[in-house]
């Protein structure tokens, strides 16, 4: 008998409600929040109000858009965490009424799990990693390498040790003007400048880790002192500041990568997470794929940012395990 998920993601920004049926994602909506747009940065008490606003139509438009009616539905799976509190206890109550309502089991997904998962999400490509699966997880607040032993069984072997990527990204595009999240915006950017106009130290950090915060600081500084000969400076080079500062990121995102991978000798790679939908991180990995023999996963950019498709697609798997939780579950910022 056919399995059909209901799934919900609120642990940031976006609102997101998605159908999943054996696997396969019947349909994924996400209402973004452009409240946030004029602060250059998410405010959780804004984020948390917009979430309550939005959840119930999202969830209407995701079962008419999937075709199925509340009755249809198995089991209720949402973001229990890591997340901005306010945000995860809108997903996680609504989760909960809707589960105690419909007397369905309830099933709670960490939120870098499923960043990971969604590249088991099945689709007409039929192309899924197998296991151990080494994947980089890199989005607005993670950075980390882990090791996929099995759908439900995830190690992690390198971690940021202060900011996460996509916070370089949008920190330093916020210096140069850019409107958040910077991210997108500087990958477009960078199509039109040089990489190699300027250079940023790369930190040296220890093992597997990461570390982001001193090529922000060092590219704050740069600004100031090139700004102090020419005021122009930004205007003048932006797509080559955007250029520059991308190829760092990646270079180092995939320094550690390919450490972890000849450490753990696994050739399944994937990368995840909103980062994982810049264009200058796909191409070096797909090189770096070719060179090294690697079997490549790159999301499709419906799954890269966060989405409740991946939350649906954890939540299809622990189902199939009978992992369900109890009506006495709270939201977890960090796990
Ligand atoms: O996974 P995500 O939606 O949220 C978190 O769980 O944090 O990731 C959001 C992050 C933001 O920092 C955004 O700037 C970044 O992903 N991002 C990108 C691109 N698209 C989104 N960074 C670089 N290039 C992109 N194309
Ligand atoms: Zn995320």
């Amino acid at each position: 008998m056919a399995i059909t998920i209901l799934a919900i993601e609120s642990s940031c920004d976006d609102t997101s409600a998605a159908v999943v049926r054996d696997g396969y994602i019947l349909s994924n909506l996400i209402a973004g929040q452009d409240i946030h747009r004029s602060y250059g940065g998410v405010v959780p008490e804004l984020a948390s109000r917009a979430h309550q606003a939005n959840i119930v139509p999202v969830v209407d438009q995701a079962l008419a858009r999937a075709e199925v009616s509340r009755g249809d539905i198995d089991a209720l799976a949402f973001t229990r965490g890591p997340g901005l509190l306010g945000s995860l206890l809108v997903g996680t109550s609504f989760a909960k009424g809707f589960a105690m309502a419909r007397q369905i089991p309830l099933i709670e997904v960490n939120h870098l799990q499923a960043h990971v998962l969604a590249h088991f999400i099945k689709d007409e490509r039929n192309r899924i990693p197998s296991f151990p699966f080494l994947c980089l997880l890199v989005s607005g607040g993670h950075t980390r390498i882990i090791v996929m032993k099995s759908h439900l069984e995830m190690e992690t072997i390198g971690n940021t040790i202060d900011d996460a990527a996509g916070e370089a990204f949008d920190k330093c595009g916020k210096v140069m003007g850019l409107p958040y999240p910077a991210g997108p915006h500087i990958d477009k950017l960078a199509h039109e400048g040089n990489r190699n106009a300027f250079r940023f130290t790369k930190p040296v950090i220890r093992d597997l880790d990461f570390s982001f915060s001193g090529l922000k600081t060092g590219f704050l500084y740069f600004l100031r002192d090139r700004l102090k000969e020419d005021p122009a400076f930004i205007e003048n080079n932006r797509p080559d500041l955007c250029a520059s500062l991308q190829h760092t990121i990646v270079s180092i995102l995939l320094g550690k990568l390919s450490r972890a991978a000849e450490r753990t000798g696994i050739s399944e790679i994937g990368i995840a997470g909103g980062v994982s939908a810049n264009s200058g991180l796909r191409e070096a990995l797909i090189k770096e794929g070719e060179l090294r023999k690697w079997n490549i996963f790159i999301p499709p950019f419906s799954y890269t940012t966060d989405n409740a498709a991946m939350i649906g697609i954890t939540g299809y798997y622990k189902y199939l395990k009978g992992q369900f939780t109890g009506q006495d579950v709270t939201p977890l910022a960090r796990i």
